[in-house]
């Protein structure tokens, strides 16, 4: 007869359960990644099963979807990420590493739905005290007195206070400070994490709650980190930055209720987060003027496109193996673009170390960058100087050729919007290019016809 077991073993990453201790991971092949963990009571919590024994099979034609009614979070930057609003009965995961924003983010979310829409918002922190959410909540502007707040990480105590309060929305702060009483191991470990998830999809789905959850990632996490729950949730958007700049961007990298790849572009100030409505203009600032190493490019993220400068830097190799680092972008895609520049348009990069780099610290790995990573190399081994009102963007195929990209017209708009006098674009990009006023725009078929236009710029 089987053994019952007081302890099982499950991946820190992504939530697969074993009887022994595995030095990889099956599920995820992630190496040393296995802790054990009590699991007491083995039994799945009931949670609010409102719905047992009436569901019955639909046919789809009968489903209405009127009533699939967006809430407008009052953040343009953060309602375009979720797709349009917050969508009733929906499970969000906002992810990202401590410190960087969520609890103000989110804190600014239930501000607006509070004062504007004027709905029940209940935020359950389980994390800070009442009187650090009041100050924090001072330092972003009034809020009315109806906004719920509660302080919390039982969440069989949640269960019952959410069904007497029936609150539109909710928020939980963090998802690694709740326990469940039915899983005895300690707050934050795998079994709680997806337990007290599975919990609140109960909640949001059986009354019909837009719930969000924080989650912390730590990279060598004793904490869960997220990605378990991320198969569980309906949404989930990851709040990331460079701490020590100010701008934060949220992705959407899984959305069952719009499309993902879509950014919102925040600012952190003093009074909390701001949007930044023109985030080409915002990464441009700064940019050096006549000086060679540098283009600007453009990047579609989700409908978005956003311009930004690529920099390169060259210098003589000193050891016998020239070094490649890149920042911001994809290292192997750098690599390739130095591969075929060196094949075929015969630059000696072997020469040279490269550093090439995006300013302002965003993180592209779109092949349309590569034509703008391409030039910038070019420049800056040849020392000379692009000029500040060029674009430049492309997929390099191996052969040197110059492919067409996605949304060359929005590129190029973009692009005039902002004052930009020259386009240089794929030749087979072309024909959807409608004229534009005060941009000329200029077709490449390869590697050779870039060098030639640069020469003329
Ligand atoms: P926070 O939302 O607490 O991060 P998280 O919940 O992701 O851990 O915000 C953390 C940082 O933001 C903190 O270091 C202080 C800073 N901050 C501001 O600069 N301005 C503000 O108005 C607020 C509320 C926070
Ligand atoms: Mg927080």
């Amino acid at each position: 007869m089987a053994k019952s077991r007081d302890t099982m073993f499950f991946c820190k990453e992504c939530g697969y359960e074993s009887a022994k201790w595995l030095g990889q991971c099956p599920g995820c092949k992630e190496w040393n990644s296995f802790v054990e963990e009590p699991v007491g009571n083995k039994k799945s919590p009931t949670g609010i099963s409102i719905n047992r024994g009436t569901n019955k099979p639909v046919g789809l034609a009968d489903i209405s979807l009127q009533d699939e009614e967006r809430i407008s979070t009052g953040i343009d930057e953060l309602d375009r990420v979720l797709g349009g609003g917050i969508v009733e009965g929906g499970l969000v995961l906002v992810g990202g590493d401590p410190g960087i924003g969520k609890s103000t983010l989110l804190l600014q979310m239930c501000r607006n739905i509070v004062n504007k829409i004027k709905k029940k918002v209940l935020y359950i922190s389980g994390e800070e005290s009442l009187k650090q959410v009041k100050l924090r909540a001072q330092r972003i502007g009034d809020i009315d007195s109806t906004f719920l707040l509660l302080c919390e990480t039982n969440l069989d105590n949640i269960k019952e206070i959410v069904s007497e309060v029936k609150p539109d929305v909710i928020v939980i702060d963090s998802i690694q400070t709740m326990v469940c009483d039915n899983v005895t191991s300690s707050a934050g470990s795998v079994s709680q994490v997806r337990e007290s998830t599975n919990i609140l999809m109960q909640m949001a789905k059986g009354y019909g709650i837009s719930v969000f959850i924080v989650g912390h990632v730590t990279k060598e996490g004793v904490v869960a980190g997220p990605r378990v729950l991320e198969h569980m949730v309906d949404t989930v958007l990851y709040f990331e930055g460079d701490r020590h700049a100010s701008y934060r961007i949220l992705r959407g990298v899984k959305n069952r209720f719009g499309s993902t790849n879509e950014i919102g572009v925040f600012e952190m100030q003093n009074d909390g987060l701001r949007e930044v409505e023109n985030p080409s203009e915002y990464m441009l600032k700064g940019r050096p003027v006549d000086a060679s190493g540098t283009v600007t490019s453009c990047s579609v993220e989700g409908t978005r496109p956003i311009l930004l400068e690529i920099q390169s830097l060259l210098c003589k190799t000193n050891f016998g193996i020239p070094r490649r680092t890149t920042v911001g972008t994809d290292y192997n895609r750098v690599n390739l673009i130095l591969a075929v520049l060196e094949k075929k348009a015969g630059l000696k990069l072997y020469e040279y170390d490269v550093y090439t780099n995006i300013a302002g610290g965003l993180r592209i790995t779109e092949p349309a960058l590569d034509l703008g990573i391409a030039v910038s190399i070019i420049s800056g081994y040849r020392d000379e100087i692009i000029g500040s009102d060029v674009v430049a963007f492309g997929e390099i195929g191996l052969s040197g050729e110059v492919r067409a990209v996605s949304m060359a017209m929005q590129r190029v708009q973009e692009a005039a919007k902002l004052g930009f006098k020259k386009c240089i674009i794929p030749f087979a990009s072309m024909e959807e290019i409608k004229k534009v006023k005060d941009i000329e725009v200029v077709g490449v078929n390869n590697i050779q016809d870039v060098i030639r236009e640069i020469k003329t710029l």
